[in-house]
């Protein structure tokens, strides 16, 4: 009954919405390597977490058609995980996919240089002054890594990836568009309005905006109504504690925290992360990325802090020394 994740996902390039700049690059990356009979580069990709880094992976997958194999970074604890992967589950030309690739082990992740460098792996038997080192010839593949923390990659790490791009947030009406397909594969009619009402209010992520309309739909469902109007999207949203620009109660309660105890900044993300019970890392994940977006934070060498917009958009008055800046 229930469908497997990804059931939705597009399989192809050209039924991806947005991030348009990434994908006429990688058109004709995928035709050039497809043309030379050859894989893929190696492709990093990072960006705020919902814009669809592991969509895209299986769509690079498809477009040169070859097979992909999921995995992630903390998955692979030991070598021998990745010695498996590798050699057991590769075919010539296949992805494979590394979800969360900052969060690989460091040994693990000195094996994948010479595997993503010259496709062979080294392994080393016995131990002692009788252990020797062999080396494996794998298939030529392409690595797809995703991470959403890309200063956590290694130099090393990152100079092996010939192709590396970053996803941005998308627009209202990009998450719209994306809404209303999803609609038609999910047999709900949805009304335009509707839909960029809550593309408005998804943070400018895909994630978000799915999970919203499936919220929405079960609002609708249970009122018996068949057809995504406005105005049940309004009442829903606001249910839900989403103002006009997605923000959340937990997000107001910050920029208000840096309003009312710190005079909008600068003060220091550890300050902060005390002063709303929130640890430092969730804020720089989570909060942040869409709080700058917006234009409503800024991070200086002095700390975090808010722009009159973020005065406005909370109906305080902007501070005088604000405004002379
Ligand atoms: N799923 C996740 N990201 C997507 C995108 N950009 N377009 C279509 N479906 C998606």
């Amino acid at each position: 009954m229930t469908q497997p994740a990804g059931a939705n996902r597009p399989k192809r390039l050209a039924d991806y919405v947005g991030q348009d700049k990434l994908k006429r690059k990688l058109e004709v990356y995928i035709q050039a390597a497809k043309g030379r009979n050859q894989a893929l580069d190696h492709v990093l990709v990072f960006g705020p977490p919902g814009l669809g880094k592991t969509t895209l992976a299986h769509i690079i997958a498809y477009e040169m058609g070859v097979g992909i194999r999921p995995t992630s970074g903390p998955a692979i604890e030991k070598p021998g995980d990745l010695a498996a992967i590798l050699t057991n589950s590769l075919e010539e030309g296949d992805v494979l996919f590394i979800d969360e690739i900052h969060r690989l082990g460091r040994v693990a992740e000195e094996h994948l240089y010479p595997a993503m460098e010259d496709f062979r792996l080294d392994i080393v038997i016995g131990q002692g002054p009788a252990a020797r080192s062999i080396q494996l010839p794998i298939p030529r593949f392409t690595l797809i890594g995703a991470t959403t923390r890309p200063g956590l990659i290694t130099q090393p790490m990152r100079s092996r990836f010939g192709i590396i791009e970053h996803l941005e947030y998308y627009s209202p009406t990009e998450l719209a568009q994306n809404l209303e397909k999803e609609a038609v594969l999910q047999g709900l009619e949805i009304s335009p309005e509707a839909a960029l009402e809550i593309g408005a209010r998804s943070r400018g992520t895909m994630r978000i905006a799915k999970n919203l309309l499936n919220r929405i739909r079960d609002y609708a469902q249970v009122a018996g109504e068949f057809r995504i109007d406005s105005a049940r999207t309004h009442a829903a949203l606001d249910q839900l504690g989403l103002d006009t620009v997605g923000l959340t109660d937990r997000d107001k309660n910050l920029l208000e925290t840096m309003i009312t105890k710190f005079a909008g900044g600068p003060v220091g993300l550890d300050t902060l992360a005390t002063a709303i019970s929130e640890d430092a890392l969730t804020i720089e994940d989570l909060y942040e990325p869409y709080l700058i977006q917006l234009g409503f934070m800024k991070r200086t060498s002095r700390g975090r802090m808010l722009t009159p917009l973020a005065y406005d958009h909370l109906g305080y008055a902007i501070p005088q020394d604000m405004l002379l800046e």
